[in-house]
């Protein structure tokens, strides 16, 4: 009697959606605003939404009234807000085993110091926002995998019902069993950076890899959920198209099969040197990510390896630090901060403030809001430069230097 059963649900939808009339006026608001990324169509079918995104056991209606609020400040680009973050990246180490050209780790230039985060410092972190917080990506500027403690960290993060995800370039050279752990932990997605099918046209930018480490951790990976009777972790790759892989894009769909992968996808690249931009019109570099506002600054809290809150995922120096975990303890204060304030105001107006007026923040010098882009570059155009770079005038990439430091890589 399957249909009873779904006429029951649809009745209870209705009087759930009847019963949230002012949630409904405002997500469609918000959604009018022109927020068509997510079906925000009231509590019942966000609730839907966010339940087939990231499972049941992570949404409730707590985390789904802060999300629907989230996006309607962030839709009428309000300064100070009530909502709280509902992404948490939580990065637990900066050092990396690769040297990928374009990642600021990769080529040396991460001024935040080589560090780790405690296990005590990452549940105090998840603590503060498990309420709220309905994602964990437990990756930014390093290779997670590299940290042993990651899976006692992601596990915590999962009983305190929340989804979790890490990217890894899965290029490991590890004695201990990394398939069992990565099972254990319940991470729910791990999503391996492929950028290459073939040993040559990976390292063309995953400096350092060995495909063959990177295949034998995804079938172990797999044999493993397999041998649990498990449905986690999701495993995926992302594959950058960059010239020198474009080619292997057709068989990107069949490696994926043959590995055991449950997914993959192309994806788009920060690209700073002509030679790697790719000739398919689809994947050109990656120019402004948002239109009016910068949604980071609504969706999502940055922790960083040292311990350091930071206003953003591409902030590489402390310089820009907006607190610390302590700070966490009030989190709505660390939220409503005057950096916070003066980056969210920043973008509050069509017009681009008189540059003289804006404080020093780290959004004056980011190219990733098409309103506020102050740094398109003529063609052909390669990606804006990191905000932390044009800030202090330093220098990101360097073909010549990169082609003496790697002969015949570019
Ligand atoms: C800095 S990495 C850290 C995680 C891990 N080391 C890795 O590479 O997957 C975070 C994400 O940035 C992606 N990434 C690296 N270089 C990129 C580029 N040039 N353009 C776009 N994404 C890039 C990685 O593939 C990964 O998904
Ligand atoms: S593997 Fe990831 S963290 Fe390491 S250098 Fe490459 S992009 Fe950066």
């Amino acid at each position: 009697m399957s249909w009873i059963k779904w006429l029951i649900k649809k009745i209870l939808g209705i009087v759930v959606f009847w019963q949230s009339v002012d949630h409904t006026v405002d997500a469609i608001k918000a959604w009018v605003k022109g927020f068509f990324h997510a079906p925000v169509i009231g509590v019942p079918l966000t609730t839907y939404y966010l339940e087939r995104k990231y499972g049941k056991r992570v949404v409730t209606r707590h985390k789904v009234d802060n999300y629907l609020l989230a996006l309607k400040e962030c839709a009428e680009r309000k300064v100070e807000i009530q909502s709280l973050p509902y992404v948490l990246s939580l990065d637990t180490l900066n050092k990396c085993n690769l040297t990928c050209p374009f990642c600021p780790t990769g080529i040396h230039k991460n001024d935040r110091k080589g560090s780790r985060i405690t296990f005590e410092q990452a549940k105090q972190v998840i603590d503060a926002v498990k309420d709220h917080t309905l994602e964990v990506r437990f990756y930014n500027w390093g290779e997670p995998l590299l940290n042993k403690d990651i899976f006692q960290i992601i596990r915590y993060a999962h009983d305190a019902g929340l989804y979790t995800s890490i990217n890894s370039n899965m290029s490991l050279d590890i004695k201990w069993d990394l398939a069992q752990k990565v099972v254990e932990s319940k991470l729910d997605l791990l999503s391996v950076s492929l950028d290459g099918l073939t040993q040559e046209t990976l390292v063309k930018y995953r400096r350092g890899a060995k495909i063959e480490l990177i295949k034998k951790h995804i079938r172990a990976i797999r044999a493993e959920r397999d041998k649990q009777h498990a449905t986690l972790p999701v495993l995926e790759a992302a594959f950058i198209v960059f010239k020198h892989n474009e080619h292997e894009l057709a068989e990107l769909e069949q490696t994926a099969i043959q590995l055991g992968l449950d997914n993959a996808y192309p994806r788009l690249g920060y690209i700073y040197d002509k030679s790697f931009v790719p000739t398919h019109p689809d994947f050109q570099p990656i120019q402004a990510a948002f239109d009016k506002t910068c949604e980071f600054l609504y969706s999502e809290l940055i922790v960083e390896p040292d311990g350091a809150v930071s206003p953003c995922c591409v902030n590489t120096d402390p310089r820009w630090d907006i607190g610390k975990v302590a700070d966490l303890a009030d989190l709505p204060k660390l939220w409503n901060s005057t950096d916070m304030l003066n980056m969210r105001r920043y973008f509050e107006a069509d017009e681009p403030p008189a540059m003289e007026d804006v404080p020093e923040i780290l959004c004056k010098y980011c190219g990733a809001v098409e309103s506020r882009c102050h740094q398109r570059q003529t063609k052909p155009v390669l990606s804006p430069i990191s905000p932390v770079f044009m800030a202090s005038g330093k220098t990101f990439y360097d073909a010549e230097e990169q082609r003496k430091k790697w002969p015949g890589s570019v």
